[in-house]
């Protein structure tokens, strides 16, 4: 007994749930094409069939109502003067006769006749019941002769009923839309139908396939197949169509594919570190830049994991070191004027904190300029190459500044010892002095005094020549250029006095101020100098000038150093500036090599050019606002 009544309520839940299940699919398709098409037609057709039905129904009526009137004009033309004669004679019981043959017509309900006469108790023949409405009455003069006169005797009045005529009508009524709506129905369920298996159910098909098709899922086309009806309908049209339109969709994708593969190839090979972004922040001023995918190499450059930096907890502006911020926004701007910006180079802070110097550059997606790509090269190991070739050009010039020092010996030696001389000179005047009876000291103070400046202009020139010499690199300074020429030139006095060379100053008055590295720019005019002295060393006869002039440029100042010498053979002049290319025995060539990396270095220029009327002029620029000395 459990037993049954288990199984029973577990069937009575499962019909529930087909019940439910069967409900839920009618009330989804209450909205589908069928369902629609299904209600259209019923109502246009019931509205047709109910105009042409009232129409039907409204001749019958007519005709109903006009066979009635003719039966009635029929009774007027055949039973009159025969009622007539009976009611002239009295005679009742023809009357009832008469009236009963009436009666007998279809549709007559009552008759009856009425005397006219003056008499007390006019005589009323009445068979037949008076119908319920509605009802048609006609009333009929009964006339007869008398004297030659004809007169109304009474009244005939037949009442017929409408009554079947009406049921006639329900009938037919009834009949015809019974016929018509199951009719109508049976025809809208066939169209439905052939509508269903011609259309409907292709487009559920479709709707399905479609649905469920994922284009990057699937390796083969998604394509209709129809058999090809004898002439083309509109559902070919739409199968040829689509199967076009999908095909083409695949060509594209494919060809997206493989573009994408080809730029993907760039991203996964790691070489360089490449990451996409998405703006983030409303104005200009908040706006930053969030990753949204990035490479291996670009994880490396940072530091970070992918997560801190796809979750949006790192941006660009986390990663950029504070100096770098301003850079960073002139180039956002860039990019929303032009949708890229120029590689620049800028340094990243890592998440240990260390820095990163890298070059980035970066482009944005379409118009609107808020996703784009950006690409990061670590220039840590080119950082690490140029320090090292900067050191070792820094050490090839202390080495080169060291032999022409050593050049410079014998000449600087002189120099000292001129004013170590003097200072003697002065001490023995200055003991004679002392000596006399009574001592001159005025005289001795004077000649202490001269020992001193000695002593100093001694010291000088060991002080410079010690800053020249000095391996350090001087910081970066601001200081007046022709401070610093007067004290080369006087190092070389001595050499140019050797040679027989005048030396000729023209320094223009209030230049700007140069920054760089004072040493450095010393030792190429020193170079310049030493190769002029030593390019007119070797010449037999003629003036041996030597010219330094600073002037002011538009954008710095110019140093040019002159002399009339030989001048500039024209294979000397092509590889002038070519490390090793030297005409003399003893020289190593490396003067004017390191000449110009100096003068680059400072962001200015060197260039030799023919001297008029004779000799060579060496000339450089310096720009006033310079960064990037070395
Ligand atoms: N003022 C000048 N007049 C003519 N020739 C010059 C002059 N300055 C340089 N030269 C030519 O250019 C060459 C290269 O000069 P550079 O100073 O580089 O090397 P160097 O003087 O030969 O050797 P060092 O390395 O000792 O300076 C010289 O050998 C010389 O032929
Ligand atoms: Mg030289």
């Amino acid at each position: 007994m459990g037993q049954a009544l288990g199984w029973l309520s577990d069937f009575a839940r499962r019909l529930a749930a087909r019940a439910r299940e069967y409900l839920r699919k009618l009330a989804a398709t209450r909205h589908s094409i069928g369902a629609r098409l299904l209600i259209g037609i019923l109502l246009f057709s019931t509205f047709v069939t109910f105009v042409l039905a009232g129409i039907q129904l409204y001749t019958d009526y007519q005709r109903d109502v006009a066979a009635i009137r003719s039966r009635l004009d029929l009774i007027g033309k055949s039973y009159l003067d025969s009622l007539a004669e009976s009611l002239w004679t009295l005679d009742e019981t023809q009357l009832r006769l008469q009236l009963m043959g009436i009666l007998q017509q279809a549709d007559i309900r009552a008759a009856e006749v009425r005397d006219t006469g003056i008499s007390i108790k006019p005589l009323v023949v009445q068979v037949g019941e008076t119908p319920e409405p509605p009802v048609v009455t006609r009333d009929y003069p009964l006339t007869h002769t008398v004297q030659g006169q004809d007169r109304v005797i009474g009244t005939l009045r037949v009442e017929a009923t409408l009554a079947n005529a009406y049921r006639r009508l329900t009938d037919t009524a009834a009949r015809v839309f019974a016929t018509q709506a199951t009719e109508i129905f049976l025809v809208a369920l066939f169209i439905i139908f052939f509508f269903n298996y011609l259309v409907t159910r292709h487009l559920s098909a479709i709707a399905a396939q479609v649905g469920s098709y994922r284009i990057y899922d699937s390796p083969l086309e998604l394509c209709l197949k129809r058999r090809r009806p004898r002439h083309d309908d509109e559902m070919q049209r739409v199968t040829t169509a689509f199967n076009s339109l999908s095909h083409n969709l695949h060509a594209a994708f494919r060809d997206l594919a493989e573009r994408e593969a080809r730029i993907r190839c760039l991203v996964d090979a790691n070489i360089i570190g490449v990451f996409t972004w998405q703006l983030v922040g409303r104005t200009p001023e908040d706006q930053d830049v969030a990753f949204r995918g990035v490479n291996d190499a670009f994880l490396r450059i940072v530091g970070y994991d992918r997560e801190d930096l796809v979750n949006g907890s790192v941006t660009q502006r986390t990663l950029t070191a504070p100096e770098w911020q301003d850079r960073t926004q002139r180039a956002m701007a860039e990019m929303r004027l032009t949708g890229a910006f120029q590689p620049y180079e800028e340094e990243y802070i890592r998440k240990d904190g260390s820095r990163v110097p890298v070059l980035i550059g970066a482009a944005q997606f379409g118009e609107t300029g808020e996703q784009g790509v950006a690409f990061v090269l670590d220039l840590t190991e080119r950082k690490r190459g140029e320090q090292a070739l900067q050191q070792a050009q820094a050490e090839l010039a202390h080495a080169a500044r060291i032999a022409t020092m050593g050049q410079l010996t014998a000449s600087i030696a002189h120099e000292v010892k001129q004013p170590i001389a003097a200072a003697v000179t002065n001490a023995e005047a200055a003991l004679r002095w002392l000596a006399r009876r009574p001592p001159d000291l005025e005289e001795v103070r004077k000649a202490l005094t001269r020992i001193v400046q000695d002593g100093n202009r001694a010291s000088d020139v060991i002080g410079r020549i010690r800053d020249l010499v000095r391996k350090a690199p001087s910081p970066k300074e601001r200081f007046e250029i022709n401070g610093a020429i007067r004290e080369v030139i006087e190092i070389t006095r001595g050499e140019a006095v050797k040679n027989g060379v005048s030396v000729r100053m023209e320094l223009g008055a209030g230049l700007q101020l140069i920054e760089g590295d004072r040493v450095q720019l010393q030792q190429v005019i020193l170079n310049l100098m030493m190769n002029a002295l030593e390019a007119m060393a070797g010449m037999a006869e003629g003036q041996r000038e030597l010219q330094v002039t600073t002037t002011a440029e538009p954008e710095g100042v110019r140093v040019a150093v002159r002399d009339s010498g030989p001048g500039l053979t024209p294979v000397a002049e092509e590889r002038l500036f070519e490390a090793f290319h030297t005409t003399k025995s003893s020289g190593l060539g490396i003067g004017l090599s390191i000449c110009s990396s100096i003068i680059e270095a400072h962001g200015g220029r060197l260039w030799a050019e023919a001297n008029e009327p004779q000799g060579a002029v060496f000339q450089f620029t310096l720009p006033v606002e310079q960064h990037s000395a070395s």
